[in-house]
């Protein structure tokens, strides 16, 4: 069985093959299936925009798993901004840098108990019979108070995990997918195809 994953993005094609290593399937990148298709993410939640990538791709393959993600980051203090928008939160060429310590700016007045958030991953599949599955997971945290750690990427030096003392960007890669908004996602993933197919 073939997994083709709708990303360009090397650090994620890495945490699904981790996920996926036990299972008989070979999983590929859109690029390693020889699939070119650039897809408007214009839906309004996490999931319209992860069904909208998946199912561009599904139209393109036969006799493979198709699975998109698409995640980001909501502040309840900002309204669940930047959400969907993650990305294009102050332009897509500004410096994560930049737009973190905007954010930091943004809740200098706000309490401890008003600086939740998490992080959202919505992951989309579709099989070869076209049957489709939609899941969500998140990882709840809060907004620090400054940027810390250099691991990880984007927002992950200003979202703090209080069950582990520090913000995403200061664990390893390891411990960061076990407890990831991504990692839960992919997991749930795994236990739908292994259902599905009886393996
Ligand atoms: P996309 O799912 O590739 O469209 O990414 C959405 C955006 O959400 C990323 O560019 C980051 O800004 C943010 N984001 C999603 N997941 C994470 C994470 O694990 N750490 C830090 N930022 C993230």
């Amino acid at each position: 069985m073939k997994i083709i994953f709708a990303t360009g993005n090397e650090n994620k094609m890495k945490e699904i093959r981790e996920i996926m290593d036990d299972l008989d399937c070979e999983v590929l990148s859109m690029k390693e299936a020889g699939i070119v298709v650039n897809v408007e993410e214009n839906g309004e939640t996490f999931e319209e925009n992860a069904q909208i990538k998946a199912r561009a791709i599904a139209e393109r393959v036969e006799d493979a798993i198709v699975l998109a993600d698409d995640s980001g980051l909501e502040i309840d203090f900002l309204n669940k901004e930047p959400g969907v928008r993650s990305s294009r939160f102050m332009g897509v060429d500004t410096s994560y840098t930049v737009k973190n310590q905007h954010i930091l700016e943004l809740l200098e007045e706000a309490e401890e108990e008003q600086r939740s958030a998490r992080f959202v991953c919505a992951i989309a599949a579709i099989l070869p019979n076209k049957e489709e599955k939609i899941i969500r997971a998140t990882i709840e945290g809060q907004i620090a108070k400054e940027s810390k750690g250099e691991k990880g990427f984007g927002y992950d030096p200003i979202f703090y995990v209080p069950e582990f003392g520090c913000t995403t960007a200061e664990l390893s890669m390891e411990q960061k997918n076990k407890i990831s908004h991504r990692g839960k996602a992919l997991t749930q993933i795994k236990k739908f195809i292994i259902e599905y197919y009886g393996i």
